[in-house]
């Protein structure tokens, strides 16, 4: 199991301060969630702080773009070479053309699936993707809580994807904490985002380390 830490659910002015601090060997992936105030409520930020984040850390970036016209948001990302970018099924019909665009500039190409959007959607498209985002609780806010379908509908994409045989990532996107991780990794994540978990209380690395072992005994 990978764990991506969203930096949502921290302030900017203290991450800042921590991100010195993290390192590679426990946080595999920093989570960036950019919201444009369309797609979802919020605005958080863009590529000039996710360019000051790669500048500072050598940590992997993994791009989570909740944002409308995905067409002119996810170029700003290439020359940041993300190890992924991850954009909405809701937010284009032109999914194909911009993950092949994703992959010609060097990064992964992620399509990110709303609780209430069908895996139907990208079942046809499985070879030009990288990564499936499925989101556990609908997107906008760190802290809300994993829904109540989420773990059949992440089994049901392991499932979609495996059958596929295309190499696919398994990312979780949402409400993902200590006492579901062992049962979401069960259910064929890869790759779990933890935004409240890592950096609400104590001390991030840490909180990395010990949601990852809760993966490893179940
Ligand atoms: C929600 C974001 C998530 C969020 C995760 O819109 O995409 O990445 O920050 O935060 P937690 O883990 O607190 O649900
Ligand atoms: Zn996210």
């Amino acid at each position: 199991m990978k764990i991506s830490a969203s930096i949502l659910a921290t302030s900017i002015t203290r991450f800042s301060t921590m991100l010195p601090t993290l390192k590679k060997e426990e946080i595999d992936y920093l989570h960036i969630d950019v919201m444009d105030g369309n797609f979802v409520p919020q605005i958080s930020f863009g590529e000039s702080i996710t360019k000051e984040i790669r500048g500072q850390s050598d940590i992997p970036l993994d791009v989570h773009l909740m944002v409308e016209n995905p067409e002119q948001e996810v170029p700003k990302y290439y020359d940041l070479q993300p190890d992924f970018i991850t954009f909405h099924a809701e937010a284009t019909d032109f999914m194909v053309r911009l993950c092949e665009d994703i992959r010609v500039h060097g990064s992964k190409a992620g399509i990110a699936l709303n609780p209430a959007t069908s895996l139907e959607s990208v079942r046809y498209i499985l070879p030009y993707i990288d990564l499936l985002l499925v989101m556990t609780v609908d997107p906008g806010f760190y802290g809300q809580k994993f829904t109540l379908s989420g773990m059949q509908k992440i089994q049901d994409a392991k499932k979609m994807i495996d059958a596929s045989g295309y190499d696919i990532a398994l990312e979780v996107d949402g409400g993902v904490n200590v006492n579901n991780i062992a049962q979401v990794s069960q259910s064929g994540a890869s790759i779990c985002v933890a935004g409240s978990a890592v950096f609400k209380n104590g001390v991030p690395g840490e909180n990395t380390i010990q949601l990852k072992k809760l993966t490893e005994t179940a």
